[in-house]
């Protein structure tokens, strides 16, 4: 199929189905449980409405930002997802290549198909790619991968703390995809937790016990570079977040693959607003959402909420499988394009001038 048929961001998914094997399709689309939080995730978008503004001069459309210091074409970044080479053999390297010629952040997984060397070796000149980490138990191992990222020359490192157990996954663990080996040996080992609930299973390699003080760590072995929490599902959270020296955080349910029933992004966002609005628009700390995002006016709702930039994980995986790099630079075009119409419809030049204002939140 070729691919001036996508118009919009679900025709992805649609065409990535048929090419996908089962158990990469369940692997990929699956949620936890019920899938509550991965249906609310994009849900809730649909129940924020705008208050556009007319008779204003909006010929000239900037939609570049700034994500964790590095330039964007706009406020969007690539999620880390896990094996994104179930079904497409460039795997993450296809999304690197992608995101160059979209001029946006990529995060590579801690659990990718290709690694964090191959990746830096595929970068275009100039172009940035950040690291996501799942914490070590064994804090000296963590420490080791945290300077190897460092040394490779990531961007940032995003600690994800919402995986202290993996939740769930029904569709998954019927197909038993974790069972086939990450090609650069991060094998997924499942192990009982204890005797008692022998039904519950968590990563060897996750630990159950992250502190606020793994945000030094990381820091002490990464000099200079940002650290971001991904994962958080409540504004407190956010608030000790910033106090414990984090740089960012990625308000995130895991894209519901967590724990079922976690607030939408969009709801933790709002709750920030009303509750701790002195963690947002700030030059020292930046607030990411992701989940659910699929149109450009998803990316405006967050923006006008203030979020600093919103990150996209299935999408890309789907674009990948299907299309390649271009089907990663396609996705980003489109929501591109989508966001420039839907700002000046909406009144707005640039995305410092969104505000909460410009949203009817009665719904959410
Ligand atoms: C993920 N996500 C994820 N997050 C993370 O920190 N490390 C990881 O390795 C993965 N792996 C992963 C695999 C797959 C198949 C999916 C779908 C998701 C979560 C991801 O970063 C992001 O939070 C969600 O994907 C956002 O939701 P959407 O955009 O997929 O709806």
């Amino acid at each position: 199929l070729g691919i001036d048929s996508i118009i919009v961001l679900d025709d992805f998914e649609k065409y990535a189905r048929p090419v996908c094997p089962a158990s990469a399709w369940d692997y990929y689309s699956t949620g936890v449980e019920g899938e509550n939080s991965m249906k609310e995730n994009s849900a809730i978008y649909d129940r924020v409405f705008f208050r556009p503004r007319v008779m204003r001069d909006v010929s000239d459309v900037d939609t570049s930002t700034k994500v964790l210091g590095v330039s964007s074409s706009i406020p969007l970044y690539v999620s880390p997802t896990a094996r994104n080479g179930l079904v497409q053999p460039m795997g993450e390297v296809a999304v690197t290549k992608g995101a160059a010629a979209g001029g946006i952040l990529q995060v590579l997984s801690h659990v990718a198909s290709k690694s964090l060397e191959e990746v830096m070796k595929a970068r275009s000149k100039g172009q940035q790619v950040a690291w996501q980490m799942y914490m070590k138990p064994d804090r000296e191992v963590a420490a080791a991968e945290v300077r190897k990222a460092y040394e490779l020359g990531a961007q940032s490192i995003w600690l994800t703390v919402d995986t202290v157990v993996l939740g769930k996954r029904t569709r998954e663990r019927y197909t038993q995809v974790e069972k086939q080996p990450a090609p650069h040996g991060t094998k997924l080992t499942r192990v009982p937790c204890s005797r008692e609930a022998q039904a519950l299973t968590r990563h060897s390699r996750h630990d159950t016990n992250l502190t606020w003080e793994d945000i030094q760590m990381i820091k002490k072995n990464a000099p200079g570079l940002p650290v971001v929490l991904k994962g958080v599902g409540a504004w407190e959270d956010v608030v000790l977040a910033q106090q414990a020296g984090a740089d960012a955080v990625v308000l995130s349910n895991h894209g519901g693959r967590q724990l079922d029933y976690a607030n939408p992004p969009l709801k933790t966002l709002y709750d920030l607003n009303e509750n701790a609005p002195q963690c947002l628009r700030r030059p020292d700390f930046q607030v990411f959402v992701d989940g659910g995002i699929r149109r450009g006016t998803d990316v405006l709702k967050a923006l006008c909420l203030g979020a600093n930039a919103v990150g996209l994980g299935r999408p890309f995986i789907y674009a990948a499988a299907g299309w390649g790099p271009d089907g990663v630079e396609k996705a980003i075009m489109i929501l591109r394009e989508e966001l420039e119409i839907s700002m000046r419809l909406l009144g707005v030049t640039n995305i410092d001038q969104l505000g909460p204002e410009y949203l009817n939140c009665s719904r959410i």
